[in-house]
């Protein structure tokens, strides 16, 4: 069941990192999350997403201006077919509705278990929803149980094409904000 609504509790440790857009200032080298294509991404490719607009890159980052965490947004779109029929049924019926993805969302091993993936996830959730642009749906794709069980617990449901590719709708998310 998705959350009714998201508690903006954060443990005070917590609400010392800043979340930012991530830049040559930030030090990545020593992120560790514990899924290594998410490690990668963030060494070899954040920048080269930053640099050709095919995604903004959102960093949790301590006094040192370590990165303990980030996520990415980027413009998509989901195909009808693969939408359960309860939420179709109140879309206008274009073959593709057009969507946010989060495209990737992890937290370093030392900082897992403490709120800030759930203070990234509601960063995303508030910058998604000031984003002056039609969308129905956040999208997502989980890398693994764990990561899909995250999402569920913040109300995403899957789509029909695969039980890792998961949706919550804006009206969703603006009904947990309030
Ligand atoms: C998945 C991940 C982002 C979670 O971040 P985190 O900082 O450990 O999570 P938090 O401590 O903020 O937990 C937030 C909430 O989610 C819940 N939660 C966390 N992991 C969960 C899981 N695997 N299943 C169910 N609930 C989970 C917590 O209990 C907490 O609940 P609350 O809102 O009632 O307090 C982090 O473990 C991670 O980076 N894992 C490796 C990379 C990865 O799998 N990323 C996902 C992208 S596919």
């Amino acid at each position: 069941m998705p959350p009714k609504t998201i508690k903006k509790r954060y443990w005070p440790e917590i609400s010392l990192f800043r979340i930012e857009r991530l830049s040559k200032e930030h030090d990545r080298n020593s992120f560790v999350c514990g899924n290594e294509a998410l490690n990668d991404y963030l060494y070899k490719q954040a920048f080269q997403d930053i640099k050709k607009n095919v995604a903004i890159v959102i960093a949790a980052t301590d006094e040192s201006k370590r990165v303990a965490g980030f996520y990415t947004l980027c413009a998509s779109s989901v195909e009808r077919r693969v939408i359960p029929p309860l939420t179709t049924k109140r879309l206008p019926k274009y073959e593709k509705i057009p969507a946010i993805l989060l495209g990737r969302l992890a937290v370093s091993v030392n900082h897992q278990g403490q709120g800030l993936g759930k203070r990234l996830m509601l960063s995303a959730f508030e910058r998604c929803i000031s984003i002056d642009m039609g969308w129905a749906f956040l999208v997502t794709d989980a890398k693994d149980e764990r990561a899909r069980l995250f999402y569920l617990h913040f109300g995403f449901i899957p789509l029909l094409d695969d039980v890792d590719h998961l949706f919550v709708t804006k009206q969703t998310i603006m009904e947990a904000m309030k």
